[in-house]
């Protein structure tokens, strides 16, 4: 599939907090923009070769601009440095329309939005959408202190800052985000959204199972996960190319395959954004990513082949 690509201009630009730049993304002659839902993404492509995904933070009812809140990240492998170096006021830039991986449930009788650090840039969207739907919510912001953290004027301000509850790391326990507290009794129609660096999802999500939890009213969305290429060396067959490949150790199947001409749509290439998905025909994959459901992942019949490998010693591919 082909996204289609909005050429859009950075309308205004604010450094917040420690390294975080906010930029509002407008339509050069102030058209509305497509519409998107909470939880969306857009694909904002930086030059060549270099496409990143970031999570759209302003009121989805506003089609004048899509929003985005980027930290720096100078170990990162240059997406936000150069989001942060390109992204000048008045500048332009390729936006793919919006895709939302990470949307809010219907139906929910009260929603728990917690978010670590940058990751509060979709709760920020969801937060406004549930107030629009008179839909109960809590918004639980997790930072190291309150210096380096950026939209603190925002929520302050916004309409639903009642709803919002700052925890930083460098204050008193009494603020300090007490997960059993918020979770709760996984009362029925409620649902917890976390977004934020993988070890505080990790607690977050591990929290919410055991207190109950079921496993579709946990929602995550990862937006920085360490891929690891490490293991033994197999061949990947591309049925419908009629080539085979061997895929050496370290090496990722993408790589692999560009060796021999074929060429897979790739965009975050961290097994987060599901771009690259294929089918499996035969073989078993050892499923690395972040995008698969752990249903789907048991299934063996779809792949994301910037970050997965195999068990078995071929995999069998409908590319
Ligand atoms: S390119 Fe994003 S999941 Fe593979």
């Amino acid at each position: 599939m082909t996204e289609q690509v909005l050429n859009l201009v950075v309308r205004k630009r604010q450094e917040q907090g420690e390294g975080v730049v906010i930029l509002d993304l407008a339509d050069p002659t102030g058209s509305d923009l497509p519409a998107f839902e909470a939880g969306a993404h857009v694909d904002i492509h930086l030059k060549p070769g270099l496409v990143r995904q970031y999570s759209l933070c302003g009121d989805p009812a506003n089609a004048a601009v899509y929003r985005l809140g980027v930290l720096r990240d100078p170990a990162s492998r240059g997406g936000s440095v150069a989001v942060h170096d390109l992204l000048t006021e008045g500048s332009s830039v390729s936006v793919g329309t919006p895709r939302n991986l990470f949307p809010l449930a219907a139906g929910a009788s009260r929603s728990i939005l917690i978010g670590g650090g940058i990751g509060v840039t979709p709760m920020i969207a969801m937060a406004h959408q549930l107030t629009a739907q008179d839909s109960p919510f809590e918004l639980h912001y997790c930072g190291r202190s309150r210096q380096r953290t950026a939209f603190l004027d925002e929520l302050a301000s916004a309409g639903f800052a009642a709803s919002v509850r700052t925890h930083f790391d460098d204050e008193g326990d009494a603020q300090k985000l007490d997960l059993p507290a918020v979770l709760g009794q996984p009362g029925a129609g409620v649902h917890v959204y976390v977004c934020g660096p993988s070890g505080f999802m990790d607690w977050v999500i591990e929290g919410a199972r055991q207190a109950g939890y079921d496993e579709a009213h946990i929602h995550r969305e990862y937006f920085q996960v360490e891929v690891d290429a490490s293991g033994a060396g197999f061949e990947v067959v591309a049925q419908r190319s009629g080539k085979t490949v061997q895929v050496a150790e370290g090496q990722t199947i993408i790589d692999a395959l560009a060796t021999v001409g074929i060429k897979v749509e790739i965009s975050c290439e961290q097994g987060v954004c599901g771009t690259c998905l294929c089918d499996v025909l035969d073989g078993e994959p050892d499923h690395r990513d972040v995008y698969l459901t752990d249903d789907e992942k048991a299934a063996n019949d779809q792949i994301l082949v910037c970050c997965s490998r195999a068990k078995s010693k071929k995999l069998v591919l409908d590319i």
